[in-house]
């Protein structure tokens, strides 16, 4: 189940018959994680609060990695509460911040603690207006793909270090609608929403195939996985203030289209955990137009899997971020 296999054609329907006859993939599929550390960016709320729950149910040590430490730790209050003994803490991390992305990289190789999954999920979508973080990048792709890429390369030794290591990139159905602008990577001259959105999550699959690619055969496995549409607060939060008709109607179309963070989040818990998962596989919901359903493999664009554009958005990820990431390098 890996990029170079994506399912086409005659092997889709294939995989939609399997899927109608094959009980769907649930949390209970998830193997014994006792003995696995995690870390899950955006942890505090939504796919990623379902992620950490379901990982720290199955016994990983899992680190919810975001800004808000009042929503972190609530998010880990609630886990504790409802599975005693839970092995789940709250860190800061900003990942529209490269000194906050190095401090925390810092603190958690200075532990020395293993890192069997890292899973890149935190995001930021449709900021109405173009922001600019403090490293003077616009703000969605600053958190949804340069953080996330010096992220992982920072951790990457650790990650390097340990066997059935994983990566696990959240992309979006968004990312069929993404385009590179190479020449204004951050819209300094046109800022549209979504577009700026739908960039950045294309970026997601463009890194996290080509990690796969980079990477060692037996090294850490990069995977991609989006949730199809889930009712969580990302419309609420992108677009908070704005009381327009069309910002309201948003965020109301996530809430009666969407199914809940549970169900979006198995894509993202089978790219984590399940075995038969590749390199360079993209799971997500296999039901009508990938909005809900089993999670299992899906397809990407074919600007996804534009090997001369992952080069080169790579390189402009390195050179933006200054975090040069050489998986394959010996050591
Ligand atoms: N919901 C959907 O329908 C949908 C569809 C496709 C893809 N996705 C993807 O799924 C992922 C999770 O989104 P969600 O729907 O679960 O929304 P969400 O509940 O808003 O979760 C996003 C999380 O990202 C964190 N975050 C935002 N900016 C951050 C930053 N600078 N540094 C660190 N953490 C940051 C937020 O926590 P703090 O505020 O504490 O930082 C928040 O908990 C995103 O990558 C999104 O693009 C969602």
């Amino acid at each position: 189940m890996g990029e170079a296999d994506q399912p086409t054609g005659a092997a889709l329907q294939r995989l939609a018959r399997d899927g109608l006859t094959m009980p769907a993939w649930s949390t209970a599929d998830i193997p014994d994680q006792r003995g696995r550390r995690a870390i899950v960016t955006g942890g505090g709320s939504g796919i990623g609060l379902a992620t950490a729950r379901a990982l720290t149910a199955a016994g990983a040590a899992v680190t919810i990695a975001a800004r808000d430490k009042a929503k972190g730790a609530a998010a880990v209050t609630a886990i504790r509460e409802a599975l005693p003994g839970a092995d789940i803490v709250f860190e800061r991390l900003d990942l529209a911040s490269l000194a906050s992305v190095h401090a925390f990289a810092a603190a958690v190789r200075r532990r020395g603690e293993p890192l069997d999954l890292l899973v890149n999920n935190a995001g930021v979508m449709m900021l109405p207006r173009r922001e600019t973080t403090a490293d003077g990048f616009e703000r969605q792709f600053a958190t949804n793909h340069l953080g996330p890429f010096a992220l992982t390369a920072l951790l990457w030794p650790l990650l390097a270090a340990r066997p059935g290591a994983r990566i696990v990139t959240v992309a979006s159905l968004a990312h069929w609608r993404g385009r590179i602008a190479f020449d204004d990577l951050d819209a300094s001259r046109i800022y549209r929403p979504y577009a700026a959105y739908a960039q950045s999550k294309l970026a997601n699959l463009l890194f996290a195939f080509e990690l796969a690619r980079r990477a060692k055969p037996d090294g850490p496995l990069s995977v991609a996985a989006h949730p199809g549409i889930a009712a969580t607060p990302l419309a609420s939060a992108g677009l908070a203030g704005e009381t327009g008709l069309r910002s309201r109607l948003l965020i109301a179309w996530y809430d009666i289209v969407g199914q809940d963070a549970a169900g979006g989040a198995l894509p993202i818990l089978r790219a984590s955990t399940a075995p038969g998962v590749g390199a360079g596989a993209y799971l997500g919901p296999r039901g009508p137009f990938g909005f809900r359903g089993p999670a299992g493999p899906v397809r990407s664009s074919a600007l996804a899997r534009d090997r001369v554009a992952a080069a080169r958005l790579w390189t402009a990820s390195e050179a933006l971020t200054g975090v040069r990431f050489e998986p394959g390098a010996a050591g």
